[in-house]
């Protein structure tokens, strides 16, 4: 088992209609709120309703920033951090799915120096690592998906270059998340099963390329997994199940509040580093819908390239009771078991049936090696060239209905 170090300060209160608490919760960390929203889901369910009479009835003031968009821009983010600035507000409230709660980290650090591009944070830029002393951060996902409401991270599109790059600093972890299923029965089938397959990828990636040696990440990551194949057929036949909601959302925030990866060896997130780089060209392409996309292809081209053929192996036995004794038999079947539970969710697809136009695989490719790798490639237990990536991304075709 290798070493680890964690660090996971958010308070969690998970519950149905624990949104309510978000007053009390609030008057221990600040006097006047930004409420930060997307394109207006949280206004239709009531949900913003409830935050402002809560935040009300404790003595918080508060303002709403609406308009974050799915894959947030910086341009939008810049706005919301000086309207944080010159509202003087003490704290922020996330109130909506991950780009809401990325944003909100965004705003958290520019409410205290409006001036810094946002873009200027990410990876690579020249302000990376500069994110002073920012505003704290509640956050209410109203997705089951990013686990942004853990995570260190926060993800920015940048339409100028076409790119999406991620600021990543421990002091924009919130301090606390309320998770509450209520909030996920008004998600259409669609934004969830986007969902389920990024909670997935979170934990596919490193048990995918980051070895085998604790049994541990393993059977946490494997728990994940099944959770969220059960579960979202539930929350499809019945997006009222809150025990379905309830799993998903928890699934959610275990796949990568930085428990999924501890005891085997660090490894990259090529599938992440792929999918930023589609959706940076195709702001329009949800970042789960991409990753789902990629999966039986990536898969197929890791196993034809002999890599991590075990792991694939021991996920088809430990994810559908494949039987094959052989690990190549196992891998395929693997990905076959899991193409079919991928159709019958409504997952399974080519990019250019997702949006995505043959055309921008190249540029995605080389965005993909330039920002998220040497120049040349990314890492997936080994280099994963330009070349590759357009190979895989080409591979996809054969899930578009056309190729059957
Ligand atoms: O904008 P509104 O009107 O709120 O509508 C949203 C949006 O259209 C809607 N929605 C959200 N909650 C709803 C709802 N509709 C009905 N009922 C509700 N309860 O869902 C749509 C998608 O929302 P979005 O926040 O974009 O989805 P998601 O949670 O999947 O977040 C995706 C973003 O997170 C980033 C992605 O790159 C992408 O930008 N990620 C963030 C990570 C992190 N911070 O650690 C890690 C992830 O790997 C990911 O990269
Ligand atoms: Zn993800």
């Amino acid at each position: 088992m290798q070493p680890f170090e964690v660090y996971i300060p958010t308070r969690i209160k998970f519950g149905p209609g624990r949104i309510l608490e978000v007053g009390k919760i609030a008057s221990d960390l600040g006097k006047k709120a930004l409420i930060v929203i997307g394109g207006g889901s949280v206004k239709r369910i009531g949900a913003l309703d409830k935050v402002q009479a809560s935040l009300t009835s404790a003595g918080i003031e508060s303002t709403v920033f609406e308009g974050i968009e799915p894959n947030p821009r910086h341009t939008t983010v810049n706005k919301a951090g000086k309207l944080a600035y010159a509202e003087g507000v003490d704290l922020i409230v996330a109130l909506g799915g991950g780009s809401v709660m990325d944003a909100s980290k965004f705003v958290a650090v520019l409410a205290k120096q409006p001036e810094t591009d946002s873009w200027s944070l990410t990876s690579r830029q020249p302000n990376e690592g500069k994110v002073g002393d920012p505003l704290p951060i509640i956050a209410i996902p109203t997705t089951a998906a990013t686990a942004s409401e853990v995570t260190p991270f926060a993800v920015l599109s940048n339409e100028d270059i076409k790119g999406k790059a991620p600021m990543a600093h421990e002091k924009v972890k919130p301090m606390v998340a309320i998770l509450d299923p209520e909030l996920h029965t008004s998600l259409p089938e669609k934004t969830t099963v986007d969902g389920a397959a990024d909670i997935m990828s979170h934990v596919f990636e490193n048990y995918i390329a980051g070895g085998n040696d604790s049994i541990l990440a393993d059977r946490y990551t494997e728990s994940v997994l099944k959770t969220v194949l059960e579960a979202t057929p539930a929350a499809i036949d019945d997006p009222g199940d809150l025990n379905a909601r309830g799993d998903l959302q928890w699934a959610a925030t275990l796949a990568l509040n930085g428990m999924q990866g501890v005891g085997r060896a660090p490894s990259g997130f090529p599938m992440h580093n792929m999918e930023h780089a589609l959706s940076g060209q195709v702001p329009d392409l949800a970042h789960g819908r991409g990753l789902a996309v990629l999966y039986p292809s990536y898969f197929r081209w890791m196993i034809g390239h002999g890599r991590a053929v075990d792991r694939f192996a021991r996920l088809g036995r430990e994810m559908f009771d494949v039987g094959a004794t052989d690990d190549r038999i196992a891998a395929a079947e693997f990905i076959d078991c899991f193409s079919r539970w991928l159709e019958s969710v409504g997952l399974y697809e080519s990019l250019v049936d997702a949006g995505v136009p043959e055309d921008a695989f190249e540029p995605a490719a080389r965005y993909a090696a330039e920002a998220y790798g040497d120049g040349e490639s990314i890492s997936a237990a080994g280099p994963v060239t330009v070349d590759d990536m357009v190979e895989i991304f080409r591979g996809t075709r054969r899930q578009s209905p056309a190729a059957v």
